[in-house]
């Protein structure tokens, strides 16, 4: 980050003219965001381009001025892309570091660039830009780890697993009712990127420093150029509102969130305590003492750095909730807590993407630990209550038979038909034969046969709303 490519040096910076004294290298480190704004190039050159399209049409620019210009930015473009393009921390962030480069290249044009705007509305411009993008590639990750989740959910559609609350083994659920579960959360956080995305598509652009410019703009010329859905209705609030950026985080912190709820789940599954799944080896490591363990890192990592995500919501919001307005520089903060998440949330994803599709499912541990539980305790109270009891007697008799198994160690379908009634401690016409159809697994799940109920039938049906709704 140093050898000059362009005009300005720390001599004559952009707004050098004023000052006497040059700031101390460490005020210009500090001050510096080029370490990280370079990120905006090319969503920078791109507002640019509009700009000075704008500028032209509207007679501000001559049309030279503007070729010059397009010509020069997309030399720019280039450079940055094949890595040729210096960054200068003299010149302290993106924009200038561009606009003195293309000044450099095109002479006197490159001055004109920035008629009629300023950093303020070209930052906040370039940041929704560049969130846009970002929001984009995410939903579509988003999406794809959703049919993920329907592909292993068919796979699994009818293996039944504890369902538990409190940790307990609460009543049996199909692994295809569990994983959709999930498909669920994901489609709600695609619904809410869709919503920021709405809320931020306005362009900033216009309001140059804080209250407008007194040239004769087409803002929403540059709004339809940027493929913005209209112009930001007050430049005050244009140049210094971030509430996009915290809507972002906030949707980045409940998909780390829904992550790390099925991050917690796959370490206690693979536990050899409960032996539920393996992950793929790719997605584990080793032990660098102890030879046999295979360590679930990827969901444990993915749950770690949650943490940093919600850390970076907190930044935000701390980061705005003390500025007067309009702009102040400590906007300039915005940036790494919002790449971070962003960052952090796509190669999430991407990881998972791959990942979910290879989980395996150890279908007779499920079974195992299923019937270990009196899962099917719920289904005999509410036998005796089709047979007429009421459902706090119904419980309270299920739960006579359930300590009495425990002291038996047996479970519940191994009673004989009249050890249940007695254990029930109700009369024979309470209980019949049929009794035991609702105490396997199968007959239990089978029997939630509603919209959003376990049962193999309505989770197919749940699969293939979510396959259609992504393929919209
Ligand atoms: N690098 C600055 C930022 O990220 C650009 C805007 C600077 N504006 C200013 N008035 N100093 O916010």
């Amino acid at each position: 980050m140093s050898s000059s490519n362009n005009s300005l040096d720390n001599k004559s910076k952009a707004w050098s003219a004023r000052f006497s004294e040059p700031v101390s290298e460490l005020v210009q480190r500090y001050t510096a965001s080029i370490g990280f704004d370079y990120r905006l190039a090319q969503v920078d050159i791109q507002g640019s381009l509009a700009h000075a399209q704008m500028l032209c049409e509207q007679k501000i620019i001559s049309s030279e001025d503007f070729v010059q210009i397009r010509t020069g930015l997309q030399q720019i473009d280039q450079e940055i892309l094949q890595g040729h393009f210096t960054w200068q921390l003299e010149l302290e962030d993106v924009h200038l570091n561009i606009e003195a480069r293309l000044t450099h290249l095109i002479g006197d044009a490159g001055k004109r660039l920035h008629t009629a705007r300023s950093r303020n509305d070209q930052v906040a411009t370039d940041i929704r830009l560049w969130l846009r993008l970002s929001i984009d590639q995410t939903i579509a990750q988003l999406q794809e780890l959703r049919l993920g989740f329907c592909h292993l959910a068919e796979k699994y559609v009818s293996t039944i697993m504890p369902g538990l609350t409190h940790l307990q083994v609460a009543q049996p659920i199909t692994v295809g009712h569990h994983l959709m579960a999930y498909a669920e959360m994901f489609g709600r956080d695609v619904s809410r990127l869709q919503d920021c995305r709405k809320r931020l598509n306005y362009l900033p652009l216009g309001s140059a420093a804080l209250a407008g410019t007194s040239y004769p703009i087409q803002r929403e010329r540059v709004a339809e150029l940027l493929g913005f859905d209209g112009v930001c209705q007050n430049s005050l609030d244009a140049v210094s509102d971030r509430d996009f950026a915290i809507e972002f985080c906030s949707s980045a912190s409940l998909i780390m969130t829904h992550i790390s709820r099925f991050s917690e789940e796959l370490v206690l599954w693979m536990s050899p305590a409960f032996g539920f799944i393996q992950l793929p080896d790719r997605f584990c490591t080793g032990s660098s003492i102890m030879p046999q363990k295979k360590n679930p890192d990827v969901p444990e990592l993915a749950r770690g750095k949650t943490g940093r995500v919600n850390g970076n919501l907190v930044s935000l919001l701390t980061l705005m909730k003390g500025q007067a307005l309009a702009y102040n520089k400590d906007n300039q903060e915005d940036k790494e807590p919002l790449f971070d998440s962003a960052d952090t949330v796509i190669d999430t994803l991407r990881i998972f993407t791959d990942m979910v599709p290879h989980i395996t499912f150890n279908e007779s541990k499920l079974r195992e630990a299923t019937l270990r539980g009196f899962a099917t305790a719920t289904d005999l109270a509410d036998y005796l209550v089709k047979k007429g009891m009421a459902f706090r007697d119904a419980h309270e008799a299920v739960a006579n038979a359930v300590k009495y198994c425990s002291q038996q160690k047996m479970d519940l379908a191994d009673l004989s038909i009249n050890d249940l009634r007695k254990a029930c401690h109700v009369s024979d016409e309470m209980i019949s034969d049929d009794v035991f159809q609702c105490l396997t697994l199968e007959g239990s799940v089978n029997s939630r046969n509603h919209v959003g109920g376990t049962a193999p039938n309505q989770v197919i049906a749940a699969i293939a709303k979510v396959k259609a709704s992504i393929s919209k």
